[in-house]
């Protein structure tokens, strides 16, 4: 139990506002973990998966319509409707607060309300965080002890007078008088808020992934980037990977992609040139700070991975598959007659009977998927056959470079590496993606989201720009990271895809661990430096010969379009966009321009 008044204080308002039958305080046990996992199997929301093909693993299926992020749903409920920005939805936060103590009143009867005290990152780490996320929910707990370090420890850090981030959620489905419960509780009005001068977290109505795990997106990213931007941090939507060469002199890198574009792929990435290790910190998010040294340290504030099951595969990720092993939870995949798990991708063969994440019988004639395209496991990262020797390291690992990518059919080249810091902001800034399942809405549209954190910057873009060129300014420059923009989608003239991607995307990784290293293996062109044409190893790739054209093309009637949807998108920050930002589009046209 803990001393700390504030959060003492704190459970008690939350309680009487949720009225729940009672309290629970996680103590973070295998006991807790196996009471709990029975109390959804008996209750009918989860089945254990078998035992032998995949031991002490559960699978729940979700209601049809809490299935995603709801972003349209998401609020930054800052004290001035400027400092949420364009980008974010904003409502006043006592008007918010009304609405919700409304919702939340009475939100947990019939319930058990669970105190789940959080580390996000290693126990005690300096660039570590403490929440607590108050839930009615289970299945949030089973899942939290998963993807953090949860339970009693943390509160012995947290002591007496530490600071909290306060999460509070609920499914928003009371049994009263004589309700019965479902599979998956939830309710039509969903709430997903943050009060970001407060750092407090509201979440009402939905039990599903970001929107329920309060310490992912909501704290890891919204709350922690205004965290990182009052003290001068880093707090991003980035995957960490280490990377040794042959010649042995490991470096590590952080990438940033919008949700479903491979992260947790390039994580775990299985390099298919001789001599190369890929290890895995984290699969999605990175908070640096700087060490001593001048240089950025990063840690993964996460302790397991939340990744999309569709398309995983032996074949394209076999690490995440080795991950999820043991000791897992999947969600809306489907369910095999000998009680394991399946989805679309997973093996060449389709299995000749399933039972979908519908609860409908499936086979290979079927019309309709398996499994939801944003379908989830839920694994242990320290279960992951390649996570690095350092990924729980309390000091963090040193980067040395940045990616940053997005799905494009056209025109962004495979990769390129950005002029200096600034041009390297402006190419953050400029991601853009055609949309996948991760969020409600529709699929394949070309959506500008700057540093894969649309949906995740807590505060206003236009500011979290100007805090990146900061970052830059108060730096050694020697000793930031490189930054880079890679773009393994691109298509040619039939539609397909003319990178393979994968582990043949370790051939981009040379180039660049080669340009960290300062060789001169480089073109210069209107959007960046890319490789010299020998420069890409190109040697045993079954792709065609005049795929380095295509993959470095670059049109200059596209260039013209894309500079004037940038300007476009510009625009919606008003005073708020950084004038660097102006600066570095008109020099990228007037590049353009005189190809
Ligand atoms: C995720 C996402 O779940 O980005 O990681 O949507
Ligand atoms: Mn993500």
């Amino acid at each position: 139990m803990t001393t700390n008044k504030k959060l003492l204080l704190w459970v008690k308002e939350m309680a009487t506002m949720c009225q729940p039958d009672e309290i629970h305080w996680c103590d973070g046990s295998e006991e807790e973990y196996q009471a709990l996992s029975k109390l959804v199997i008996d209750g009918g929301a989860a089945i254990r998966l078998n035992e032998e093909l995949r031991p002490n693993s559960l699978y729940f299926v979700s209601d049809p319509n809490d299935v995603a992020r709801v972003e349209g749903r998401t609020f930054i409920c800052s004290q001035k409707e400027i400092d949420a920005g364009p980008t974010n939805n904003w409502m006043d936060p006592e008007q918010m607060k009304g609405i919700l103590r409304n919702l939340y009143n009475g939100s947990m009867k019939g319930r058990t309300m669970y105190v789940i005290p959080f580390s996000m990152g290693p126990l005690g780490s300096r660039i570590s965080q403490i929440g607590i996320e108050l839930t009615d929910s289970p299945y949030v707990v089973l899942n939290m002890k998963i993807m953090t370090r949860m339970g009693e420890e943390v509160l012995n850090v947290l002591g007496e007078n530490g600071e909290f981030v306060r999460c509070l959620h609920s499914v928003g489905y009371p049994l009263t008088e004589g309700r019965t419960d479902v599979k998956w509780p939830c309710n039509d009005t969903k709430y997903i808020v943050h009060f970001p001068e407060e750092k407090i977290i509201w979440s009402y109505g939905s039990g599903y992934g970001g929107n329920a795990l309060l310490g992912k997106k909501c704290f890891a990213l919204r709350i922690a980037s205004v965290m990182a931007k009052e003290e001068g941090w880093l707090a991003e939507h980035m995957l960490i990977l280490g990377v040794t060469p042959p010649n042995g002199e490991k470096k590590y890198i952080a990438a940033a992609f919008p949700s479903a574009c491979g992260k947790t792929n390039l994580a775990m990435l299985t390099p298919t040139l001789p001599g190369w290790k890929v290890e895995t910190v984290g699969d999605d998010i990175a908070w640096m700070k700087f060490g001593d040294d001048g240089r950025l340290y990063a840690i993964n504030p996460e302790y397991g991975f939340f990744g999309v099951a569709p398309g995983t595969a032996m074949d394209t990720n076999k690490n995440a598959m080795l991950s999820m092993k043991k000791n897992s939870i999947f969600t809306n995949v489907a369910l095999t007659d000998d009680g394991d798990v399946w989805w679309e991708g997973m093996t060449k063969e389709k299995p000749v009977h399933l039972k979908s994440w519908l609860e409908k019988d499936w086979t290979p004639e079927s019309k309709e998927n398996s499994a939801h395209p944003n379908s989830r496991f839920t694994a242990p990262a320290g279960q992951c056959p390649v996570i690095d020797k350092d990924w729980e390291n309390p000091k963090g690992v040193p980067i040395s470079a940045f990616l940053f990518g997005g799905r494009r059919a056209h025109f962004v080249p495979l990769v390129r590496e950005a002029f200096d810091w600034e041009h390297g902001v402006f190419m953050g800034a400029t991601v853009s993606s055609e949309t996948t399942a991760a969020a409600v809405g529709a699929v394949g549209q070309l959506r500008f989201d700057p540093f894969a954190m649309l949906p995740f910057c807590g505060y206003n873009m236009g500011d979290y720009f100007s805090h990146w060129f900061k970052i830059g300014n108060n730096a050694d420059r020697t000793k930031l990271p490189k930054i880079f923009h890679v773009n393994w989608f691109r298509k040619d003239e039939n539609g397909k895809f003319i990178w393979p991607g994968f582990g043949e995307n370790i051939r981009v990784i040379e180039w660049i661990i080669n340009r960290v290293e300062g060789k001169n293996n480089f073109r210069e062109t209107c959007i960046g430096r890319i490789p010299s044409e020998d420069s890409l190893d190109f040697n045993g790739l079954n792709i065609q010969k005049d795929s380095y054209e295509k993959l470095f093309h670059l049109d200059k009637q596209e260039g013209i379009q894309e500079i004037s949807s940038i300007r476009e998108f510009f625009q919606i920050f008003g005073e708020r966009l950084p004038q660097r930002l102006g600066e570095e589009l008109d020099k990228m046209e007037k590049r353009i321009l005189s190809m």
